[in-house]
């Protein structure tokens, strides 16, 4: 018995999320979305996982200690026995406590191709530095910021006369085809047996 539970983490817009549904409903992406948590009350995702039908759940996160908060996500994930957890603009950095449990499942996507420009601000970042070619990334997290081992990547060119929201949008659309892509890839190596993808850097380092 295959477990395809992707789990999904949010703390704004969500376009990421729904592009990932998506790609679910379309028969794309053999998997489930078996839950949508936000940290956020009034994320815009929160409210089109509602809309959609799909488990959605709001764990605030605001005066609340890293450790704690971490812990309380592991037990709200818990019900739910994802395979993958994968953040979708969630804005916070995880620690140890939770990926003890999810390391090696827990998934994100980066506006850049890293390990440029990790943190906020990717795109202004790329403008300032003058790069011709940015793009995005999905990456196993680990207890960094945006270090993890990648998984997939595309290259998005910079334009002359680009702003940050004219590169942003062209890596967004980027960003939609990429993520369920990359859940593809992790799924079926996790159901495979495979591990993640973890092994292939230690080897390369
Ligand atoms: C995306 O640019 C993603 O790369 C970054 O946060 C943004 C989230 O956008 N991690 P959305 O909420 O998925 O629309």
């Amino acid at each position: 018995m295959q477990n395809r539970r992707v789990a999904i983490l949010l703390s704004g817009r969500g376009s990421n999320f729904v592009a990932i549904h998506d790609a679910i409903r379309r028969g794309d992406l053999r998997a489930e979305i078996c839950c949508v948590v936000s940290n956020v009350a009034e994320a815009r995702g929160l409210q089109v996982a509602k809309e959609r039908g799909l488990v959605s759940l709001c764990l605030p996160s605001k005066g609340i200690e890293r450790a704690e908060y971490d812990r309380r996500l592991v037990e709200s994930l818990r019900p739910y026995d994802p395979a993958l957890v994968c953040l979708a603009g969630f804005m916070r950095i995880l620690t140890p406590g939770f990926l003890q449990v999810y390391g090696g499942r827990t998934l994100n996507i980066h506006p850049a191709l890293l390990p440029s420009f990790p943190g906020l601000h990717a795109q202004r970042q790329a403008l300032v530095h003058g790069v011709k070619v940015s793009g995005c990334t999905v990456h196993f997290v680990d207890e960094g910021v945006d270090t993890g081992p990648i998984i997939m990547q595309r290259a998005v060119a910079v334009h002359d006369g680009d702003t940050e929201e004219t590169l942003s949008a062209r890596i967004l659309e980027q960003e939609h085809d990429l993520y369920w892509r990359s859940i593809a890839l992790v799924l079926d190596r996790l159901n495979k047996g495979q591990g993640g993808l973890n092994e292939k850097r230690a080897r390369a380092t």
